[in-house]
């Protein structure tokens, strides 16, 4: 875990005794460390085997224990030394975050770059605008930062970093999340499988774990000898024991676009369905890219509303504070106002598409409204038709069945 950040500690030495690089290769080669393994290690996190580590650390001249602690880990058997030891680390950890505190006071606000009734748009790097948003404040984030894949965004926006330098970054604006969320407030990330595995490893030690959703969608070309990428990750915490807004999502039962028969069977059940459709697992095969330009805002990645729709309002209630610190495109912004939760928003590059998208929302709400003929359905009004001219059941059936058995009863109670 963060081994990967051995390679800073490495550097930083090498500093320290005035090398330069060729240098610092040179006398890890001596300690039997060569180049390329140092540079996997920055690249992919492995862990090294115990003769390449027993090598870095002859170099740094620290024993295994000091190279865990500097790497932010307690060293493995050592934890009980920490429980019994806890008033003087509370002290050292709370000195060092009273600094934090009054540099967060000292923060002036900035102008926003466009603002609405519901919410404000601040242009700009999200870790410095973080620190005008007071702690405890924010309902739900939604975060789709860059994938470090080094696709093409606004000019000054980088997506190619080290994989330390990357994971660094994000820990950092993850941290500001936490700080910003409510008690109860829900925190969602969106990005590939390969990032969202080390995200979770920091989440679980500072949130409530609650589902790693998989967004199934294709992304990217078949890549020689591996399995061709199919799935965004969600992921979806709390903060505290449990969410203080939880709205369950349904969706309608998967059926033949053809003949409108459903695809698995739910034999003698069907009088059991809730008409409003099927609760939503945490395998969402529903989202589709937002490829078309009749709905694209910009050239460059975007969500699409519906995505955004069930996330929130899954997770507030009207009224509520949405942020999204990698506005993009504005999609969060967009669906936020139409269903009247307020908004913070920070983009480093091109605002002013997100500003034209929310002063004119009609091909939003169009979209919304598409999402909301599905939405809390057991049937969609055309899936029903097609059901009913092939001799299908659908779900007034049994409302009527049940209505008219409840009539019977009734009736029956009456006699
Ligand atoms: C994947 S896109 C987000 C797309 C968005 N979810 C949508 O639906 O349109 C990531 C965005 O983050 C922005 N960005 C990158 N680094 C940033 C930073 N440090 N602070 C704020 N925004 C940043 C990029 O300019 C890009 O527009």
């Amino acid at each position: 875990m963060r081994f990967f950040s051995v390679f800073d500690i490495v550097k930083n030495k090498a500093n320290q005794l005035g090398y330069t690089e060729t240098e610092m290769y040179a006398s890890l080669k001596n300690h039997n460390v060569n180049k390329k393994d140092l540079l996997a290690y920055k690249e992919n996190g492995v862990i090294p085997t115990d003769k390449v580590l027993n090598g870095i650390l002859s170099y740094l001249g620290m024993t295994k224990v000091e190279l865990e602690l500097k790497l932010g880990r307690i060293p493995a058997g050592l934890e009980d030394v920490f429980l019994n030891h806890t008033k003087e680390i509370a002290k050292i950890l709370e000195d060092k975050n009273s600094v934090k505190l009054n540099e967060f006071n000292s923060i002036q606000e900035t102008k926003p770059y466009f603002y609405t009734d519901l919410g404000k748009l601040y242009n700009g790097d999200c870790l410095e605008l973080f620190k005008q948003v007071p702690d405890d404040n924010v309902d739900t984030i939604f975060a789709d930062p860059p994938f470090n894949l080094d696709k093409e965004y606004d000019e000054g926006v980088t997506d190619k970093n080290s994989f330390s330098g990357y994971l660094d970054w994000y820990y950092k604006w993850i941290d500001e999340c936490i700080r910003v969320l409510k008690p109860g407030g829900s925190l969602f990330i969106y990005n590939i499988p390969k990032w969202n595995t080390y995200l979770s490893g920091y989440l679980n030690r500072k949130l409530n774990f609650r589902n790693w959703i998989t967004v199934d969608m294709k992304f990217g070309l078949p890549i020689q000898n591996r399995l061709y990428p199919a799935n965004y990750s969600l992921l979806y915490y709390v903060k505290g024991d449990k969410p203080k807004t939880f709205n369950v999502q349904r969706i309608p039962l998967q059926t033949c676009p053809h003949c409108g028969r459903e695809i698995k069977d739910y034999g003698g059940y069907k009088n059991k369905m809730n008409p409003k459709g099927v609760t939503l697992s945490d395998v969402w095969s529903d989202i589709y890219p937002v490829r078309h330009s009749s709905s694209k805002n910009r050239k460059f990645n975007e969500l699409s509303v519906k995505l955004l729709d069930r996330i929130i309002t899954m997770s507030t209630n009207e009224g509520d504070v949405v942020l999204d610190p990698f506005g993009g495109s504005g999609t969060t912004f967009a669906v936020s106002e139409m269903l009247g939760r307020k908004w913070i928003g920070f983009e480093l590059g091109n605002c002013e598409i997100i500003k034209e998208r929310l002063e004119n929302k009609d091909k939003d709400r169009k979209l919304l409204d598409k999402v909301y003929e599905e939405k809390n359905k057991l049937f969609p009004d055309k899936v029903k038709e097609l059901r009913k001219k092939n001799g299908l059941w659908i779900d007034d059936d049994f409302r009527q069945d049940n209505e008219e058995n409840s009539e019977g009863d009734k009736k029956k109670r009456k006699q």
